[in-house]
């Protein structure tokens, strides 16, 4: 293992692990308090240690997107949600193979998907549990009505080889700063609320309704019948996340150190790290570019090509050297993560722990 962060080539992404800890608390708290369970999505870091971790810190069980994700967790982890639906024969002869005292659970929005899955769940002898996914507004993924989620739930409740369980949803679409988000919240409420009452109505009530997102994640508990929440930013956090206020600036655990490498144009410094380390993912919020500097958070990236980001150093009087080191928050620590290798836990500038970022790729 490195010594420290001064060994290490750049462009290479670090988490602060102090940082990363308390956020897993706050997020242990927040949901004891409120008495959700703690669902944390694992693409976020696609680590199986630091799902471990979670799990360790009072996560119930991870979430995935992907056969891969699945594979590589479940190596620490029993109790996995595929918050995606698993449609064709690769991915579900992959499911039915992760190791029996997984228990899974699939969320889904057709028939199709769950007579497929029901009929790879008959074949492998597993059962497994099945939600109902239910579009919260999102427009992406789900059942447009609380008759469509009844109808699925019953098929899913009558379905041999597999378990109705409940409800899920994401909202993603919810991206307003924390403090702007109260029309947003009662209107997923009212939603969630009528699906809820349909459901109980028709004698499939939900064990579990899964929900939450990082950027809704300190107003989970004003959503009506919730029982479990999915973020998966929050271990880490990112620049669009402390811009809509869903945390601290100092509560950024992730950056990426990247060298200064050009200063030959005015106005701006150039560093090593552009859309392959920090991902070219727009800001959803209120202000642009493509990453802001930890230490400095005035100072942003403003133009990334595939291995050059470009600093915008027309609001500062800082001039930075040509080999000098900085830490860049992305916009979006997920797709950052996966464009990585190997994540480097440190403390200050020492580097305290090494974790492979092995539910990369397919
Ligand atoms: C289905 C689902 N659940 C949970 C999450 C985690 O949300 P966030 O990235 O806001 O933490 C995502 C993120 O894309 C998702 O797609």
């Amino acid at each position: 293992m490195p010594g420290t962060i001064h060994d290490l080539d750049t462009p290479v992404p670090l988490v602060d692990v102090d940082r990363m800890h308390a956020n897993l608390r706050r997020a242990v708290e927040y949901c004891r308090a409120h008495g959700l369970a703690w669902r944390p999505h694992a693409k976020t870091h696609k680590s199986p240690a630091l799902g471990a971790e979670q799990v360790r810190a009072g996560a119930v069980g991870l979430t995935v997107a992907t056969p891969r994700e699945a594979e590589v967790m479940a190596r620490t982890v029993d109790d996995l949600l595929l918050a995606y639906p698993p449609v064709g024969a690769a991915k579900l002869q992959r499911l039915m193979a992760l190791p029996e005292r997984v228990r899974l659970t699939v969320g889904l929005d057709s028939a199709e998907a769950l007579r497929g899955l029901a009929r790879a769940a008959r074949q492998a002898g597993r059962r497994v549990g099945v939600l109902v996914e239910v579009d919260a507004g999102m427009g992406r993924v789900g059942v447009q009505s609380a008759a469509d989620a009844v109808a699925l739930a019953r098929a899913a409740a009558d379905e041999a080889g597999v378990e109705y369980r409940g409800v899920m949803f994401y909202p993603g679409h919810v991206r307003d700063a924390v403090e702007r988000q109260d029309e947003a919240i009662r209107a997923l409420s009212d939603r969630i609320g009528g699906v809820l009452e349909a459901l109980h109505g028709a004698g499939v009530a939900p064990e579990v309704v899964s929900g939450g997102s990082t950027p809704t994640f300190w107003r989970s508990h004003q959503v009506a019948g919730l029982t479990e929440v999915r973020p998966g930013t929050s271990i880490f956090n990112d620049r669009t996340t402390a811009e809509i206020g869903a945390c601290g600036w100092d509560e950024n655990a992730y950056s990426v150190l990247a060298t200064v490498v050009s200063v030959a144009v005015p106005g701006q410094a150039v560093v090593d790290a552009g859309s392959k380390a920090l991902s070219k993912e727009e800001i959803r919020a209120d202000t642009a570019g493509y990453g802001a500097l930890l230490d400095r958070p005035e100072i942003v990236v403003k133009f990334v090509s595939e291995e050059h980001g470009l600093l915008d150093l027309s609001r500062t009087g800082w001039r930075p050297r040509i080999g000098e080191r900085v830490r860049i928050v992305p916009n979006h620590v997920c797709v950052s993560v996966n464009l990585h290798e190997r994540l480097y836990g440190v403390r200050g500038d020492d580097v305290v722990e090494v974790w492979d970022v092995e539910a990369r790729g397919r």
